[in-house]
């Protein structure tokens, strides 16, 4: 059978259920080339890819990386549209949430359902997971992981020389200690002055301070009563007085060299989800003895959740279609969600997976991802491009750093500005 004798829909849907078992089956004969689009490009980040890249080269299909560097992957969205646009999709990218379902509109994503349906994937995945990877109720994109955002990161070391004997559960808590780093002569908060970091350390104070149904009204639902009320204030008020513990050479310093100022003892705290912890492995310190993972305070019931999921697009060759079918397959299987999160410092997006190996972050990370979900606690990350349309996201990322990077804007205005940002409808 080939492309031709096919019909346009049925076809593809048929095809993929042949690259399904193919996927299984298939020798380095049969070999053919994937190209990724990914901004995993930090330490920690590329040690994991290397565990991808590595099972794909194993089973002799060759892997071609299509980096485009920025942490968050705003950069590598609009370099994918205009390849895309140009007719040069790579074979998979690294999209996440509601971008899914922006690209899948498009009609441009291949069909994963036989995939789907031959490996159980319904049945491997928590349903709020399930849901995003599907469009129209068709799987489109397969999901690798989950990182928890709503994480404080600290030095053991430098918190023990400031004299913090406990990490802060509360704000009250956490300037205290932030006050102790200061005195001691670190840095307290170590921080990248981008929008999407900017972002990550405010919707960590907005779940903190008010709680998740707020965070759910308010950054989700976009509500515009929630943006302009008395929380919002006080969670602008937070956010800001965080930024009174940050060193003056934020503006534009990567994640991971934040995360850097941590590791080597320059600084205490850093609010980041947990690719964090990917750095602290990959430089060789360990959990509880190095540095140490607390919720943010206020968080600790709570949990914004990350998903990193590939979204497959429409390929012609017979070969880089099964070389494609064998990624999707293979990003789904134990043993490579097992040995990609160890080092991503994610938890397995696959449900029913033994945690023996992973450390005490993960398996936190996992007990509070199970419990926040039944006590409807677990919340999108918007920092991180889960919860509203990219426009939606943009124009509230603009208010929040504008607000953060210039100290004469008040808080009044800050909450007109993001109520008027609602205007760019969520989803
Ligand atoms: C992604 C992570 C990545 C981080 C830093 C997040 O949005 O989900 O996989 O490590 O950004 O680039």
């Amino acid at each position: 059978m080939t492309d031709k004798t096919l019909p346009r829909h049925s076809g593809r849907c048929l095809r993929y259920a042949l690259l399904s078992l193919a996927a299984l089956t298939s020798t380095v004969g049969h070999a053919g080339e994937v190209e990724v689009l990914h901004y995993w490009t930090s330490g920690g980040e590329a040690k994991s890819l290397a565990e991808l890249k590595g099972m794909m080269t194993n089973r002799g299909h060759s892997w071609k990386d299509f980096t485009v560097t920025g942490g968050g992957g705003q950069n590598a969205m609009a370099v994918l549209k205009q390849r895309v646009l140009g007719g040069s999709a790579p074979a998979a990218a690294l999209i996440k949430g509601p971008t899914i379902q922006e690209w899948a509109e498009l009609n441009v994503l291949t069909n994963l359902d036989a995939m789907a349906a031959f490996e159980k994937w319904d049945e491997l995945l928590p349903k709020v997971i399930a849901d995003q990877m599907k469009h129209k109720g068709r799987y489109v994109a397969v999901p690798v992981n989950v990182h928890r955002v709503n994480w404080l990161w600290a030095n053991s070391a430098v918190l023990r020389k400031a004299g913090v004997t406990t990490l802060p559960s509360t704000y009250e808590e956490f300037f205290a200690a932030a006050d102790k780093i200061k005195t001691a002569g670190y840095i307290a908060v170590a921080h990248g002055g981008q929008d999407w970091q900017d972002f990550t350390v405010f919707e960590s104070v907005v779940l903190g301070v008010g709680g998740a149904g707020f965070y759910n009204s308010a950054l989700v639902q976009l509500d515009k009563r929630a943006l302009a009320s008395e929380t919002m204030r006080q969670s602008l008020d937070v956010f800001r007085r965080i930024k009174s513990y940050v060193d003056d050479k934020a503006s534009g310093r990567d994640w991971n060299v934040a995360t850097d100022m941590v590791i080597k003892g320059k600084a205490g705290f850093q609010f980041m989800g947990d690719w964090a912890k990917g750095e602290f492995l990959a430089a060789g310190q360990q959990p509880g003895v190095d540095f140490s993972c607390s919720a943010a305070p206020g968080t600790d019931k709570t949990y914004t959740f990350n998903v990193d999921s590939f979204a497959m697009f429409q390929l012609k060759a017979w070969e880089a279609q099964k070389a494609q079918g064998y990624l999707a397959y293979l990003l789904m299987g134990q043993d490579f969600q097992e040995k990609f999160n160890l080092r991503k410092g994610s938890i397995p997006a696959r449900l029913h997976m033994d945690m023996e190996k992973f450390d005490a972050c993960a398996k936190a990370s996992s007990k509070d991802f199970v419990a926040a979900s039944k006590a409807a606690t677990l919340v999108p990350s918007v920092a991180h491009g889960m919860a509203v349309s990219t426009a939606a996201q943009g124009a509230l990322r603009a208010v929040v750093s504008e607000f953060w990077n210039n100290d004469q804007t008040t808080v009044s205005d800050t909450m007109a500005k993001l109520v008027l940002a609602t205007g760019t409808r969520p989803r």
